[in-house]
């Protein structure tokens, strides 16, 4: 029985690590009722060798009022475990504004699709 349970929680692990490798899309915060997407953007970069490049997405633009944002879902659309990472740097969930740091791994591209989501 013990030993069954641990086997479950190996499987478990090693789907999701499998997982991580091959996409890195990131969720942050949760859609909720009458929310409804309030930017969407591609951000690409090609790779160049040996550099790590980062792009900041920042919401909402300069001079405008933000929605109160409940979700921030960013997708890996590279794929194959070269995808980026993804972070918050600024606002974000709960707030009306955020800043989003994108940053390539090493020698690697990016391109990633974010979604902002408030209401
Ligand atoms: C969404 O955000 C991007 C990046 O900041 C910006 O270029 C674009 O104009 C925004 N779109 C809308 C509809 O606000
Ligand atoms: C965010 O909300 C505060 C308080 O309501 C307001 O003063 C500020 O202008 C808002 N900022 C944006 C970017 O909408
Ligand atoms: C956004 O909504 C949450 C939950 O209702 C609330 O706690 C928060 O103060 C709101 N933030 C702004 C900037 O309106």
């Amino acid at each position: 029985m013990k030993c069954a349970i641990i086997f479950t929680v190996l499987a478990v692990l090693g789907v999701s690590s499998v997982a991580v490798a091959q996409t890195h899309n990131y969720f942050f915060g949760s859609r909720v009722p009458y929310d409804s997407l309030v930017n969407q953007t591609t951000v690409i970069q090609t790779s160049s060798f040996l550099r790590v490049k980062t792009v900041d997405v920042e919401y909402p633009l300069k001079g405008q009022r933000g929605r109160n944002i409940t979700a921030i879902y960013v997708y890996d659309r590279l794929g194959g475990g070269r995808g980026g990472f993804a972070s918050i740097t600024g606002g974000g969930i709960g707030q009306n504004y955020t800043r989003i740091h994108l940053k390539t791994q090493r020698g690697n591209g990016m391109n990633f699709q974010v979604e902002i989501y408030g209401r």
